[in-house]
């Protein structure tokens, strides 16, 4: 591709998915029987936090298991080859973007590897459960909740966010379904400030109608692929 400097990539689950993540709306998305948008609430918090906090527990293990796949590694080659800008906004909470190498990584729904203290709002790096209340580190409060954005909560960053789609050649979105607003309106902020717009996902996001060019098939091949591609000289 010719005369692109900037991009923006939107990661969410769907590029963990072959790293073996369930991705949120696979199998309904139920979690012992209760929706993830029941679980993923300040109200579900105050309501049973152990649920809560179970959950997340259990999510933070699991992803320390996991290791990034070849689409993860492909962006994170991207990352490091990339003359221009570029900024990997993700949705997804596990690491495996800087596990495979990418430092160009936006967080907007939190990470499960950060505890936030509600007390002092230090956000410590945790790897381990929060189920037992532990002491945060700075202030020694047991307000310690996973750092992750729940729905009503305001994502992360977005004014970085917006400033790198101003400046940007291109949106790519990749694996996810375009399901959860702000992220899922990316692609039409970037169509009213002209920028091309390409998808690759499993199959038509329910946003696939405002992108000008869709791929469908797995993170795994079509990922590596077009960062080839982008990385490959224009031939003269
Ligand atoms: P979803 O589970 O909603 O969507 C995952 C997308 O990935 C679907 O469109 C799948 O078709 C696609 N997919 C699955 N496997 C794939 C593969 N191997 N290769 C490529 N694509 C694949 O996940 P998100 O869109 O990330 O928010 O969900 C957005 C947000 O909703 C999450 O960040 C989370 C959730 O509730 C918070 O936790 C705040």
């Amino acid at each position: 591709m010719t005369g692109i400097r900037n991009i923006v990539i939107l990661t969410g689950a769907g590029i963990s998915a072959e790293s073996g993540i369930d991705t949120f709306r696979a199998e309904g998305g139920l979690w012992e029987d209760h929706r993830v948008e029941d679980v993923a609430t300040p109200e579900a918090f105050a309501r049973d936090p152990d649920l809560v906090l179970r959950f997340y527990d259990m999510r933070r293990a699991a992803i320390q298991t996991k290791a990034p796949n070849a689409a993860h590694l492909a962006l994170a080659r991207l990352d490091r080859e990339w003359d221009g800008d570029l900024l990997i906004v993700t949705q997804n909470v596990d690491d495996l973007h800087e596990r495979a190498g990418a430092t160009r990584v936006l967080h907007m729904h939190g990470e499960h590897l950060n505890a936030w203290c509600t007390a002092c709002d230090a956000r410590p790096r945790w790897t381990g459960p929060l189920i037992d209340r532990p002491a945060c580190p700075e202030c020694g409060a047991a307000a310690l909740r996973p750092d992750i954005v729940w729905f009503g909560e305001m994502p992360y960053r977005m004014d970085e966010i917006f400033a790198a789609l101003e400046e940007a050649d291109l949106f790519v979105s990749i694996g996810t379904s375009g399901a959860v607003y702000p992220a899922a309106g990316f692609v039409r902020n970037a169509r009213e400030l002209g920028i091309p717009t390409l998808e690759l996902n499993l199959e038509p996001s329910q946003g696939t109608y405002w992108f000008d060019e869709a791929r469908h098939g797995p993170a795994t091949g079509l990922v590596p692929a077009w960062v080839e591609e982008m990385l490959s000289p224009p031939r003269t």
